[in-house]
């Protein structure tokens, strides 16, 4: 074990995908996700990073009080330092160990939406997490994944978990264990591959002000609407709905926001309007002028305009009446683009509302901002 960081960066692979996870009996599937969970936590607690699935997307593991395991996941990422990493937990007793307190509607919000793709901002334990965890701020994000594999091999490592998406920083959330391979093989010690995952996007963040209302500082899947169920109002951090070229645009509460992400090699723009017809138009027209000049086009549009556009690759979003399609497509679409060598892209936009918001949320951030209002 001595020499294990040195030359030997070989990523071990565990593929649990055939795994029943929900089934109790004890099958040889079972002792396969047994043994599996049980190495990949050994890793963790030797201070190695490990990529697991979770409900949302890949996650990339380490033992979130040690500063040497945090510091591989940056390493690994390219990511700045300056952005601070969500700590994940398998049960309550987690949580005591690494915040001060959950106020009265932090703790109403875990009821309802623990297990599942909601991360709270809390006050942070003097000395409970690597410092290089909330980069240096007074708070730490906390989710509980709802996801069998995540949770037992959070469990089994004994340990909170802090795990950013598993992908290189300014690349697509990886939705599939090959995304993570990509972007990671060798640079990181192992990947647990249990499948697709579900939701497709990054878990809300959100924070509980002691007064009952809730701010979004990253829309998610559980969406504002859900989070108003529980809270007495709630707020979406204005710095979400503008663009991060506007001069003054305010600083965003969750410092990730700030960075350009997931966005593709080519040139990606988003198509907006009410009027589904002049869409469709100027979409295909976008095309239509990009093939002439000799672009190798792509689309990412809805089921009901599909069929009307003609590009090198074409991406379903699914159904404008069902975003969760798009939300669990959006990645795995964007980096089909990269390896396909499409140069010129159009999206077309959908409203900002439910799962919606989270979608525009990802593709504004993909585009750039570079939105053709008609
Ligand atoms: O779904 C997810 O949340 C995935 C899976 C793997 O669980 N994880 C994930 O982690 O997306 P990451 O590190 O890529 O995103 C963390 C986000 C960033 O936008 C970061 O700025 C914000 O959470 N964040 C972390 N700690 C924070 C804090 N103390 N205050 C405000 N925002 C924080
Ligand atoms: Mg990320």
């Amino acid at each position: 074990m001595g020499n294990k960081h040195n030359d030997d960066r070989a990523t071990k692979y565990w593929d649990v995908t055939g795994t029943d996870t929900t089934a109790w009996g004890q099958t040889s599937q079972d002792t396969d996700l047994n043994e599996a969970i049980q190495e990949a936590a050994a890793l963790l607690r030797a201070g190695e990073t490990v990529a697991f699935p979770t409900e949302t997307v890949y996650g990339l593991g380490a033992d979130a009080r040690s500063n040497e395991a945090v510091e591989r996941i940056f390493a690994a990422k390219g990511r700045p330092s300056d952005n601070p990493l969500i700590v994940h937990i398998a049960d309550l007793s987690q949580l005591n160990e690494i915040v001060l307190e959950v106020n009265d509607t932090a703790r109403r919000l875990m009821e309802a939406y623990w297990p599942g793709p909601l991360t709270l901002v809390l006050p942070v334990r003097p000395g409970a997490v690597s410092p290089r965890v909330t980069a240096g701020l007074s708070t730490v994000a906390v989710r509980m994944p709802a996801h069998d594999i995540a949770l037992r091999l959070i469990a089994a490592a004994g340990c909170p978990v802090a795990a950013p998406s598993a992908n290189r920083s300014g690349r697509p959330s990886p939705t599939l264990a090959s995304h993570v391979g990509e972007d990671l093989a060798g640079l990181i010690g192992g990947i647990v591959d249990g499948g697709p995952t579900g939701v497709g996007l990054e878990s809300t963040v959100a924070e509980a002000g002691s007064d009952g209302t809730v701010t979004v500082l990253r829309p998610g899947s559980v969406t504002a609407e859900a989070l108003a169920r529980v809270a007495a109002s709630v707020h979406t951090d204005p710095a979400l709905h503008r663009s991060g070229r506007e001069e003054n645009s305010p600083a965003p509460r969750s410092p990730g926001m700030k960075y350009t992400h997931y966005a593709p090699r080519g040139s990606l723009r988003i198509v907006r309007g009410q009027d589904p017809e002049a869409v469709v138009a100027r979409v295909q027209a976008e095309l239509a002028a990009a093939e002439a000049r000799g672009e190798v086009t792509g689309v990412l549009a809805y089921d009901e305009h599909l069929h009307q556009y003609r590009a090198s690759i074409v991406i379903s979003l699914g159904p404008l009446g069902a975003l969760e399609n798009a939300a669990h497509r959006l990645y795995a679409g964007l980096r089909r683009f990269d390896e396909e060598g499409a140069t010129f892209m159009v999206a077309e936009a959908c409203p900002e509302e439910g799962v919606g918001l989270a979608v525009m949320n990802r593709l504004l951030k993909a585009a750039g901002d570079e939105v053709i209002d008609v």
